[in-house]
């Protein structure tokens, strides 16, 4: 059995003792979290607000807000563990110096309550040695079915990506849902396009996926749009997606 130590209680944390848990091969020793408020039932292993009390383990996961990362790795009290974080876009070598580095980044968007299988979910790994990133492979491989091991330079162009994908379009959800919603129509007749945009990409490439007033160059499609909108916020992502289609489709506006 490996020993894992999750240091951190929010989204990705609890995501990972969930995937954990139904392994044989790893066992949650223990969950740090700064503070303990009411534990839900399904959490079955140790719990402690005290750093002076982590227990012995082969890997410590870091599973905080990236900006936090760096000065908790430097408050643990111990030497030589090898002590992980989980993001993709800070560099291996922020954390502290006092333990064996590595990263176990999940390719994934996670949220508390939404219940997500690991197994085609990659994991980044990265370690300071073989060993180590042996342990990592090895732990990952007992929840996903693909792991893969990417430098810090690498992985924070994989997140940059994966920001435009996850954040951005969900953002764009966001402002749909607003201008449904003004309109008093019903978010839900948009959902069957959200699932084949998405569903899309399995067999053609994003460019071949593209359709649309920008790529058609719908100019009157484009100004009526444009009218509609009363929030400048939103005109100007318009324009300015609208543009990069058409510079991306060979097109002048
Ligand atoms: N969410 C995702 O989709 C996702 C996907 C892949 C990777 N990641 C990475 O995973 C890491 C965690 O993300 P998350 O979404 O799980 O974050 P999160 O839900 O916001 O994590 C909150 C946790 O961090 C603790 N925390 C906050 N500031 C702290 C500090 N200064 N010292 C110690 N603990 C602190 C919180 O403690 P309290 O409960 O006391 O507030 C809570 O346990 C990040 O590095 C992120 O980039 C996230």
């Amino acid at each position: 059995m490996i020993k894992v130590a999750i240091l951190g209680f929010g989204n990705v944390a609890r995501h990972l003792y969930a995937a954990f848990s139904g392994t044989g091969e790893v066992e949650i020793v223990q969950i740090y979290n700064r503070s303990l408020g009411t534990i839900p039932l399904e959490f079955k292993t140790d719990f402690t607000s005290q750093l002076s009390e982590i227990k012995e383990s082969d890997v410590y996961i870091i599973a905080i807000p990236d900006d936090d990362i760096k000065g908790f790795s430097e408050k643990l009290p111990f030497h030589n563990r090898l002590v992980v974080h989980t993001s993709g876009s800070v560099d291996i070598q922020i954390l502290s110096e006092k333990n064996r580095k590595g990263v176990f980044y999940p390719l994934q968007t996670f949220s508390k309550d939404r219940d997500i299988d690991f197994i085609n979910i990659p994991i980044c790994v990265e370690a300071s040695n073989t060993s180590d990133l042996k342990t990592l492979q090895k732990i990952a491989g007992c929840i996903s079915e693909k792991t893969v091991e990417i430098i810090s330079e690498d992985r924070r162009k994989l997140h940059l990506a994966a920001v435009f994908i996850n954040n951005f379009t969900n953002h764009l959800y966001h402002i749909s849902e607003d201008i449904v919603s003004e309109n008093h129509l019903d978010f839900d007749l948009l959902k069957p396009l959200i699932i084949e945009t998405a569903n899309k990409i399995k067999s053609l490439s994003p460019s071949e996926s593209q359709t649309g007033p920008a790529k058609r160059k719908d100019k009157k499609t484009i100004e009526k749009h444009l009218d509609l909108l009363n929030n400048d916020w939103y005109k100007d992502i318009y324009k300015i997606i609208t543009k990069s289609i058409q510079q991306a489709h060979g097109k002048k506006l």
